[in-house]
């Protein structure tokens, strides 16, 4: 009989108490805040499927940069939109493309801010798809050699960390190659390792103009019902060289993330992607929940689940949060 020695509510009768007792502790050091750049000078427009977030100029991209550095978020990633699409992508390795510039940019105007790039071809590609079409189907090897083109070139521009977010199968090992090769041994990977083929993108596409012209990316992303799957995603990926593996998005596949933290050694990343960010912007605006509040309570859940890093468009406003 534990009732009364027990009274669970002690410990939670005061915020000092709670804080003394609170297990999971969320810091802007773990923050990863997502960057969106098209050409141009001096831009800031606001993505209208996406609340609080801008198109940003590769300028104006690097000011806002050292704002997202002063608030103490240690890195950002960015994704580019280019000025014309192609059959293969080819704006995406361009030595002067959209990606490549505001990289230089950002490093030059905040050296201390790590600068992680989106390696992909779904933006750049006419099809809108994450690799090349053969006889109508998405053909793995020759995008990988691409994705590896695009990867180099980013570091060549001074990216710390390349992420592809493709899934085509080999790709971080043609990166790593690629990589070594060229003199960029300290050029970081995190993969998209378990990328499922989710609704909770569609924010996001409008943002990037990605949104695949025909089809799905059901061939390539993985089918949200499988876990068993993605554990043999990030082991592959840690095999061919990823220094960090992600999960996205993060809070339908909290399970997905938990399963790895326990299982592998290195950091993982979580995506908290833009339908999940746009569902509680939605909500809230529409007076039916606290927006802070139910903010910090999703990025603890992706924490407590194991995540070590999270990529989230809140990362600005929590950040704030967090500062007090
Ligand atoms: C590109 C890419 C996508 C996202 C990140 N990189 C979209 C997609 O796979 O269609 C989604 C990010 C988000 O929704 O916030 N491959």
């Amino acid at each position: 009989m534990s009732f009364p020695k027990i009274r669970m509510r002690r410990l939670r009768s005061s915020e000092p108490m709670r804080r003394l007792v609170r297990q999971t502790i969320l810091s802007v050091d773990n923050f990863v805040y997502p960057l969106f750049v098209k050409e141009g000078k001096g831009l800031k427009e606001p993505i209208e499927s996406m609340t609080d977030c801008f198109h940003f100029s590769p300028d104006t991209a690097a000011h806002e940069a050292s704002q997202v550095a002063a608030l103490g978020i240690p890195a950002v990633l960015i994704f580019g939109l280019p000025k014309k699409k192609d059959e293969l992508g080819s704006q995406a390795w361009a030595h002067n493309g959209v990606v490549q510039q505001a990289v230089k940019e950002i490093k030059k105007a905040v050296p201390q801010l790590l600068v992680i790039t989106d390696v992909c071809l779904c933006a750049y590609t006419r099809s809108g798809h994450c690799g090349v079409l053969k006889d109508n189907k998405i053909d793995n090897d020759s995008a990988c050699e691409l994705l590896a083109k695009i990867a180099l070139s980013h570091a060549h521009a001074g990216a710390d960390i390349v992420a592809p977010s493709d899934m085509m199968d080999g790709r971080v090992g043609y990166i790593r190659q690629c990589l070594e090769k060229n003199g960029f041994h300290d050029t970081a990977i995190m993969a998209y390792s378990a990328k499922y083929a989710s609704a909770f993108y569609g924010p996001f596409r409008d943002a990037a103009d990605s949104a695949p012209v025909f089809g799905d990316r059901k061939s390539y992303q993985m089918d949200t019902a499988n876990s068993d799957q993605a554990m043999q995603e990030i082991a592959l990926d840690i095999e061919e060289g990823a220094d960090i593996v992600m999960i996205k998005p993060a809070l339908c596949f909290l399970d997905i993330i938990h399963r790895a933290k326990h299982r592998f050694d290195c950091p993982i990343a979580a995506y908290n992607v833009s339908g999940e960010y746009m569902m509680l912007n939605a909500a809230a605006k529409a007076g039916l929940l606290d927006k802070k509040q139910a903010m910090l309570e999703m990025l603890y859940s992706i924490k407590r689940a194991g995540a070590d890093i999270i990529i989230t468009y809140f990362a600005r406003e929590a950040a704030k949060l967090l500062k007090g």
